[in-house]
């Protein structure tokens, strides 16, 4: 048993839970959600849904699967959004954008109605400890990453394998900022979303309905941050 038992267990229980008939689903990016999306190949009436992917890792996951595609119209009506973590605080918060998806994600996981996240248990820590990405407008990288430095934090521009600047699919750049500390997750989030240039922040304080905890075993835990 391992965490890709956990992961395959949890994305069995996730869709059987919380898709149903004629739904809107938000497919977040990353390989838990894909495991998601390859679980939603199996339902019955899968073409009563309607899907909008966060990215085209997760949209050409879910073409395998036969899901069909809703466009932005539909964003405001999603029912379900099915998405991973790079690191979860002990107050739900999380970090995300380790793929470079956390502008669409976060369009996404602000709109849902259902939020639910799958994480292996190496995500969770008690306060962050991993880098923040910030999603830059190209002409705002040296300006961005001066004002990100002035208050502490070490950005360094995203990098493919040989060296060349990694550009997401909305033609940003993307500057992971180290901090020494986050003293208030949510006071960050907005305090480097008013930075000009700026487009989105690695920072998602919109809490999950549900968390799917991946564990060694093999097992998996439901943790529900907002303790309903
Ligand atoms: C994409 O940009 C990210 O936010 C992913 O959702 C996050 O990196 C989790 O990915 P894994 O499920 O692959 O760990």
């Amino acid at each position: 048993m391992s965490l890709q038992d956990a992961i395959s267990k949890l994305a069995r229980e996730a869709v059987a839970k919380f898709v149903e008939p004629g739904q809107v689903v938000g497919l977040g990016s990353g390989s838990t959600a894909a495991v998601i999306v390859r679980e939603m190949a199996s339902l019955t009436f899968k073409d009563s849904l309607l899907c909008i992917p966060t990215s085209l890792q997760i949209k050409a996951e879910a073409e395998k699967s036969g899901l069909r595609f809703g466009d932005e119209g539909k964003i405001p009506d999603i029912d379900v959004v099915f998405d991973g973590a790079d690191q979860i605080d002990s107050d739900y918060y999380m970090i995300k954008g380790g793929g470079g998806a956390l502008l669409r994600e976060k369009i996404l996981i602000t709109s849902a109605k259902a939020v639910v996240i799958g994480a292996d248990s190496t995500k969770f820590v008690k306060s962050f400890s991993r880098c923040v990405p910030v999603e830059v407008h190209p002409l705002a990288r040296v300006s961005v990453a001066r004002k990100l430095a002035s208050m502490g934090g070490k950005p360094a521009l995203r990098t493919l394998d040989k060296g060349y600047p990694f550009i997401t699919e909305n033609g940003n750049v993307i500057l992971d900022t180290t901090f020494a500390s986050i003293p208030d997750v949510r006071v960050m989030e907005v305090e480097l979303k008013c930075i000009a240039g700026v487009m989105e922040v690695g920072l998602f304080t919109r809490r999950a309905d549900v968390i799917y905890k991946a564990k060694t075993d093999g097992t998996f835990e439901t943790i529900k941050p907002s303790g309903t």
